[in-house]
């Protein structure tokens, strides 16, 4: 090979990687940055802060001692003791997520699908659920009762 032949082949040779080089670079600084993907947690649930009325419906139970009502719409099953103790926990077993009911005389909650109990702070007296419910505060003003977090 001369050497006329021989530069000129080098010197394509670095013309091409500094090309390729310089398109690969170029290409990326162009494109968009990478949109990070979709979260669902966006929007973390809000804290459980809402208050009814025990005398108007659907919450007329509440209004007698011994009584209970399930709000489906936030999974919260809402007691009143026989000794006018207002309660609230989740309504869902820990188990296997059956609704709650509320047994005034034994003053606990009761799960019908396979027999668990819970006290009145949802504390697990009886599985086979093993983990306790949640439990909310409760504050009465009148005929109102506020549960919250
Ligand atoms: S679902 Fe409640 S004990 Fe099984």
């Amino acid at each position: 090979m001369e050497r006329k032949d021989f530069i000129e082949q080098v010197g394509l040779s670095a013309a091409s990687i500094l090309i390729f080089g310089c398109m690969q670079g170029c290409s990326k600084s162009e494109s968009p940055a990478p949109t990070p993907p979709p979260s669902n947690n966006n929007n973390p649930p809000k804290a459980i802060d809402f208050t009814i009325n025990i005398t108007t419906n659907p919450y007329t139970s509440l209004n007698t001692a011994g009584g209970f009502y399930v709000d489906k719409a936030n999974n919260i099953i809402i007691a009143r003791t026989l000794t006018d103790e207002f309660l609230a926990v989740s309504s869902l077993c820990t188990h296997q997520q059956v609704l709650l009911d509320f047994q005034a005389s034994n003053n606990r909650f009761y799960c019908s699908g396979h027999g668990s109990l819970f006290s009145t702070t949802g504390a697990v007296l009886n599985g086979p659920a093993a983990a306790p419910l949640k439990q909310y505060k409760t504050t009465r003003t009148g005929n109102n009762l506020r549960i919250f977090e």
